[in-house]
C-alpha cells in the first residue's frame, strides 16, 4: 500500500528531532550537505504523480528546481504552523534552519525530473 509508504521515514524523523538546535545565525546552505537530508523526502517528492491520499487526497507537488529561498520559507511555514498540512508540518518540525537551507540549495540544483539522489 502506497500510502503507509512513509510511516518508517517518519519513526526516523522523530528520533532526528532530538539531534541538536538549530542555529540562528545566518545560515548557508550547501547542496552536498542536503544530498545526506533529502532520503526523508524523496519518498514522496521524487515520485511524478503520486499522491499522498491522508487525511485528504493531496497532490505533491515537485520541488526540483525550486528556488532555494522558497523552499527553505515554506518548511518554515509549515513548521510554524502558518502552512496546515500534517505530514510536512511533522517533517518540517524535525528540520533545523542549516537543513532546510541545505535542502532548499539541493532541491534548486535539481529540476523536476531529476533522478533521485544524483550526487551520490
Ligand atoms: C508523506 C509524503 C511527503 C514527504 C515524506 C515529504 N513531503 Fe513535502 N509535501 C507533501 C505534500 C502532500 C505537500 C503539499 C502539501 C500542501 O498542500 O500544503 C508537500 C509540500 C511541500 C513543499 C511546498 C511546495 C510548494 O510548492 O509550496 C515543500 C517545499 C516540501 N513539501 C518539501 C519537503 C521536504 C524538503 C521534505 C523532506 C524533508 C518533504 N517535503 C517530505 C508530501 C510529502
Amino acid at each position: 500500500m502506497k500510502k503507509l509508504s512513509f510511516l518508517p521515514q517518519l519513526a526516523v524523523v522523530a528520533g532526528l528531532a532530538f539531534a541538536g538546535p538549530a542555529h540562528a545565525d545566518e545560515v548557508k546552505g550547501s547542496a552536498a550537505a542536503g544530498n545526506g537530508k533529502v532520503w526523508l523526502c524523496t519518498g514522496c517528492h521524487s515520485i511524478p504523480e503520486y499522491r499522498a491520499d491522508y487525511p485528504l487526497v493531496y497532490k505533491v507537488p515537485m520541488i526540483g528546481g525550486q528556488n532555494a529561498a522558497y523552499i527553505a520559507a515554506a518548511l518554515t511555514a509549515y513548521k510554524k504552523g502558518e502552512r496546515k498540512h500534517p505530514t510536512m508540518r511533522s517533517i518540517a518540525s524535525s528540520l533545523s534552519d542549516q537543513d532546510m537551507a541545505d535542502i532548499g540549495e539541493y532541491y534548486a540544483a535539481q529540476t523536476a525530473s531529476s533522478p533521485i539522489n544524483p550526487l551520490k
